[in-house]
């Protein structure tokens, strides 16, 4: 189930979507380009970041990292509706460099159900919850993580009308990151106002997108 990516970081194969958690290139580099970069979540002096799905945590990891480098307060709300077993998300976790941090050692005790933990400058919260029926704060974002599975395979969270619930969400100045380049994708977040930028694929031969919410 956990597999090598060339980086040298770890995806997982899910078996319901029959595919990877992160891209094949290398799930830590997908993680500090497309989303912690591609979001600008790394210049930012307090950032606030939505993501779709939680998975398995490359990317609030990398985050965390990030803030913790910068000593900038965090605070990362999560989606996630199908949570791994914990014995994954710890074997998954154990070599990342935020494995021993605090707040990560805490969210491995109530990982499960929906839970907030707080410490110092660090919030994060995982909702245990469907993202087509949940619920988004209004203008909150800094920086949006779209990462669910691929379009062919979960829909849902690619569609016009969830483009403009997430679009919602987001702070004027935020930017969204994607790995997928799809044109569905593309044209569903321009029609949910967002200025939409494809961009050469770093991580591999894939593009990625970003998308920004800009003043009407
Ligand atoms: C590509 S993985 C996310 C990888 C993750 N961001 C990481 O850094 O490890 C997609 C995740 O989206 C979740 N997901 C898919 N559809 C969802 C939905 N409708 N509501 C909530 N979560 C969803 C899946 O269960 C899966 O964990």
């Amino acid at each position: 189930m956990i597999e090598k990516t060339p980086d040298g970081s770890l995806t997982v194969f899910s078996a319901k979507y029959q595919q990877h958690y992160h891209s094949s290139h290398g799930a830590q580099t997908q993680a500090q380009v497309v989303y912690l970069q591609g979001s600008q979540t790394h210049l930012h002096p307090s950032p606030r970041v939505l993501e779709v799905g939680f998975g398995v945590a490359m990317n609030f990891l990398t985050t965390l990292q990030d803030a913790v480098a910068r000593n900038v307060p965090l605070h990362y709300l999560a989606y996630e509706f199908d949570p791994i077993p914990v014995e994954v998300l710890r074997e998954y976790t154990h070599a990342h460099p935020m494995f021993e941090h605090s707040v990560w050692q805490q969210i491995l005790q109530v990982w499960g159900q929906s839970f907030q933990v707080t410490e110092g400058q660090i919030t994060v919260e995982v909702q245990v919850e469907d993202v087509t029926v949940a619920d988004f704060p209004s203008d909150w974002a800094t920086g949006f993580y779209l990462d669910g599975f691929s379009i062919a395979v979960n829909p849902e969270v690619w569609t016009p009308e969830f483009c403009r619930k997430v679009a919602s969400s987001m702070q004027v100045g935020a930017h969204l990151a994607t790995y997928s380049a799809a044109g569905a994708v593309r044209r569903a977040l321009q029609n949910a106002g967002l200025q939409v930028t494809k961009h050469r694929g770093l991580t591999g031969k894939r593009e990625f997108v970003t998308a920004e919410k800009v003043a009407k």
